[in-house]
């Protein structure tokens, strides 16, 4: 039955969050913990949690990237800072100010758009100010945090009448450290971030610290150890935190960065790192029915085979003409090993039709589906009247 393939997959999922909770709970004292260090000020679970959509819909991260890459040198005659009333200097990649002192940004173009670190995005405080000056565009920021750390960014607009584009490429790009004396991490309301560690997909720790000279170490909690960086296997950069570049098994587990200043020394929010074997592309599935064309009152087989890569879990739905008078049907699911050097996973969807019926004919699909995407295929079974045995 197609919903048994349903439930079978929903089980799968429920049954991966439980592990994953189980991974958790041992390794953190969990709940508790972090209902305590929720009441502790600092970014709303907001910036640090959905930050992945939140960037996409506005505008994708890769886009801000491409721009840093390309446009370093333009950017900066476009953004100054003003120091005091009437004072500017020109910027470089990174400014530092005092927590709690004022930042003021001025930007040639008309009209600018601003990009500020996810946290202010939602500032509510009324601590963000943008005004739009004949010639160029301000943004003021007063009492600020460490928590104001990041990535500011002033956008020219191109406009057409009324339609106005932003131009990636020409941004002006500065990240601002909030020095802050007490805080040498951009405070987080979360006590611990899950990570997902895919196979051959770079891993960000962020680990922001408000002060580029801080030293930064990242560490293992069970057992306790200093993580190596080498710049190769792991690396760390001020502005974007550690990052595993070709993930592996053994990265998994608890960890979380130290940072020292002076006589300074705090340790960061913890980063339970767990292994996902990632898929290099999705699934391909071939779709064969036993007969193209089925007499009335036999039996019909289509069978849905993947072949995946190990470790890799694939869900298959059906689509089939009986479903939507809910004719019953039955799915037989099996998953096997294949020999060989690749040592990939066999998986094989077999849809049953007990007794043809006219309803059952048309085109039948089935859809394939693991983490990196999903796939459909086809085929189409004629219904025949059956030929009745000559009388005799
Ligand atoms: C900034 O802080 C000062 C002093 O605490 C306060 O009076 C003022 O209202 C604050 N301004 C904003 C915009 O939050
Ligand atoms: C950072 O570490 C280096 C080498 O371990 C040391 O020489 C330097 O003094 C440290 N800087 C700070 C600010 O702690
Ligand atoms: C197709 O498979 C069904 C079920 O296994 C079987 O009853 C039927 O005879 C098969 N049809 C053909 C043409 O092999």
């Amino acid at each position: 039955m197609t919903s048994g393939t349903l439930f079978g997959s929903k089980r799968r999922l429920v049954l991966g969050t439980l592990l994953i909770c189980l991974i958790i709970s041992e390794l953190v004292y969990c709940h508790k913990d972090a209902n305590e260090r929720k009441k502790s000020p600092g970014r709303k679970a907001k910036s640090s949690k959905p930050k992945l959509g939140k960037a996409a819909t506005k505008d994708t991260p890769a886009g801000k990237n491409k721009a840093k890459v390309k446009a370093p040198v333009q950017a900066q005659t476009l953004l100054t800072q003003v120091i005091n009333k009437g004072k500017f200097t020109k910027v470089g990649e990174t400014i530092s100010i005092q927590a709690g002192d004022t930042l003021e940004l001025r930007c040639r173009g008309k009209p600018v758009q601003w990009g500020v670190p996810p946290y202010l995005e939602d500032d509510d405080e009324g601590r963000l100010r943008i005004v739009q000056n004949e010639r160029y565009g301000v943004l003021t920021l007063v009492n600020t945090t460490g928590a104001d750390t990041g990535e500011y960014t002033c956008y020219p607009m191109f406009c057409e009448d009324t339609d106005c584009r932003k131009n990636h490429d020409k941004a002006g790009k500065v990240f601002v450290f909030f020095m802050d004396p007490q805080e040498l991490f951009v405070p987080s309301s979360d006590y611990y971030e899950v990570i997902q560690l895919r196979t051959n997909w770079p891993t960000r720790l962020p680990c922001q610290v408000t002060s580029p000279e801080a030293n930064v170490t990242l560490h293992r909690e069970y057992p306790p150890v200093e993580v190596p960086v080498d710049g190769t296997e792991i690396s760390f950069n001020i502005k974007k935190g550690f990052t595993i570049h070709r993930p592996r098994p053994h990265h998994a587990g608890a960890l979380y960065c130290v940072a020292s200043l002076g006589r300074l020394r705090q340790s960061s929010t913890k980063y339970m790192l767990i292994y996902v074997n990632y898929p290099m592309a999705p699934p391909a599935p071939v779709i064969q029915a036993n007969a193209s064309s089925v007499a009335t009152g036999d039996n019909l087989r289509v069978s849905c085979t993947v072949m995946g890569e190990r470790d890799v879990v694939v869900d298959v739905t059906w689509e089939y003409p009986g479903q939507e008078i809910g004719r019953p049907q039955y799915t037989q699911e099996s998953i096997s090993p294949v020999s060989g050097v690749s040592g990939g996973l066999l998986t094989q969807s077999i849809l049953l039709v007990d007794e043809v019926r006219d309803v059952d004919q048309g085109t039948y699909t089935c859809t394939a589906e693991n983490l990196q995407g999903s796939k459909s295929v086809s085929t189409t079974v004629n219904v025949i009247p059956k030929v009745k045995p000559p009388k005799p």
